[in-house]
């Protein structure tokens, strides 16, 4: 084909161009306009025309190029125009895709297990707050200044001159037995309340150990309060939560806000209490704090430890849901990944 006839031809196609979004126009600019687009090819073509048609060809050649330069750019004004009205009549407030519904965690499962069943005995919810004071968290509950829960290796601290301590400075709640102290200075006996939360600690993350976790503090104050009435407490919470089979055992211990102070196991619930690796061949997993609340500790709340006395308990969330699900690794707890959580689903 001779040049004339290409041009012709080219001119044809650029007529006939069409475009229904700027990706189209962007499309046909590169095929006709750009540095190896067809018209520009006619131009290298044009290099060897004899003299006598130069004139005319060049002519030909700068209205082709003019001709698809107007067409592209009144397709491109028509396809921005567009796509600006398509814009407005979109409903941004509309979600792309349809959201993946995640799942509850096992740890909120765990701890509203805890409460159902303790609530069915009387116990009703109260809550305190997350930052606290030296004087609720260790203060009133008989911790001895030099304690070394307060060190600053265990506890996160916010406000507190170093080396001096005082009832206010202020730090991360390191139990929820801080709840104690809030609900014996603000409410009369009888109290029988349970405090879930999360509390937080001066720890290296590991899979044993993190600088977060949750714990439920149960505690009940009233006339005639006794060890026995703590521990018919104790094993029905154990039966209710790991199985009625489950046995329970208490051991000795010291708090500094209980007198007497003692650990309860559960029997391991892998082996029946035969002795595995679980239990360390024991046939016992320790799962909780507890005792007779100490009576320095109603005294400095502003209850008559001669007319009442009282008992608490305190224990891990993690710890609780680990002998139920045996996960592991305490991070997982915070990962956050579906695909973990959501095995617990249907739990
Ligand atoms: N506050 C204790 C802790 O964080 C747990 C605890 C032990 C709570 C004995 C209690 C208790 O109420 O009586 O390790």
């Amino acid at each position: 084909m001779i040049l004339k006839d290409k041009i012709a031809d080219l001119h044809r196609q650029v007529e006939e161009m069409k475009a229904a979004n700027a990706e189209e126009v962007e499309a046909l600019r590169i095929k006709f306009l750009s540095k190896k687009g067809a018209i520009t090819e006619l131009f290298n073509e044009f290099r060897e025309v004899p003299k006598e048609e130069k004139k005319e060809l060049g002519q030909a050649l700068n209205q082709l190029r003019q001709a698809a330069e107007v067409r592209i750019n009144e397709m491109r004004e028509k396809a921005s125009a567009a796509g600006m009205e398509l814009a407005d009549k979109q409903d941004l407030t509309r979600t792309p895709d349809t959201i993946e519904l995640g799942t509850r965690h096992p740890l909120s499962l765990v701890r509203e297990e805890i409460v159902d069943i303790f609530s069915r005995i009387g116990f009703t919810v109260a809550e305190g707050p997350e930052v606290e004071d030296d004087k609720h968290v260790y203060g009133l509950l008989n911790f001895p200044p030099e304690h070394p829960a307060r060190d600053m290796q265990d506890t996160f601290f916010i406000e507190k001159e170093v080396g001096v301590q005082k009832p206010t400075d202020v730090l991360l709640r390191s139990h929820t037995s801080s709840v104690q102290t809030r609900v014996m200075t603000s409410q009369k006996p009888p109290i029988r309340v349970l405090c879930p939360g999360r509390v937080y600690r001066n720890e290296a993350i590991s899979a044993r150990a993190h600088c977060f976790f949750h714990q439920v503090e149960g505690l009940y104050v009233d006339k005639n309060v006794s060890f026995a009435d703590l521990r018919e407490v104790l094993l029905y919470f154990a039966k209710e939560m790991f199985g009625q089979d489950t046995k329970i055992r208490l051991r000795p211990s010291y708090f500094p806000f209980t007198e007497p102070s003692a650990e309860m196991d559960i029997s391991c619930g892998l082996c029946g209490g035969k002795g595995c690796s679980f239990c360390k061949g024991t046939g016992w997993v320790e799962i909780l704090g507890c005792g007779m609340v100490d009576p320095n500790v109603l005294e400095a709340c502003g209850i008559d430890s001669k007319v009442y006395s009282g008992y608490a308990f305190g224990m891990g969330v993690e710890r609780i849901t680990n002998l139920k699900y045996r996960v592991k690794d305490l991070r997982l707890f915070s990962e956050n990944d579906v695909r973990f959580l959501r095995q617990f689903e249907s739990c």
